[in-house]
């Protein structure tokens, strides 16, 4: 491999390191706390640390038939990037996991919009990354 390709290759697997594995900044909120809806306001220093992935949640809460929209940011267990159907609060929510700091503050990025090569390469690595630690950490 050429040193630049190296380099490359260790900026990758550095950058998975930190995606896979260390406990991302999240912000917490709910409809109540002014801010969290989108547009989002709060600033990065109103984040917490979770343990494991973080998600923000959206859907229609239906009052008298209005639809008001109510977002939920939150940590959750382990899981990919990527946004998901589910019910929470009794409502009809998407929720979209990410697993770098800060990433629940904004709408999550369609997959169209995120498809660049280095982030799949970066994706891949980041689950090689933590199969690694997990066959060395247990
Ligand atoms: C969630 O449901 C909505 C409405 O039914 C649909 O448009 C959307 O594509 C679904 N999202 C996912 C990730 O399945």
């Amino acid at each position: 491999m050429s040193s630049g390709g190296r380099t490359v290759a260790t900026v990758l697997f550095l950058t998975g390191l930190i995606t896979c594995c260390v406990a991302p900044m999240c912000f917490s909120c709910t409809q109540k706390d002014f801010g969290c809806n989108d547009p989002f306001t709060l600033p990065n220093t109103e984040a917490i640390t979770c343990d494991e992935t973080c998600v923000k949640m959206r859907g229609d809460r239906y009052s008298d038939s209005v639809p008001i929209v109510e977002v939920t940011r939150a940590c959750i267990g382990q899981r990919d990037d990527g946004c998901y159907n589910t019910t929470y609060n009794s409502i009809f929510v998407e929720a979209c996991a990410c697993n770098t700091d800060y990433c629940n503050a904004s709408p999550p990025a369609s997959s169209a919009a995120k498809g660049a090569l280095l982030h799949e390469l970066h994706l891949v690595v980041s689950a090689a990354v933590c199969l690694i630690h997990n066959a060395v950490g247990r």
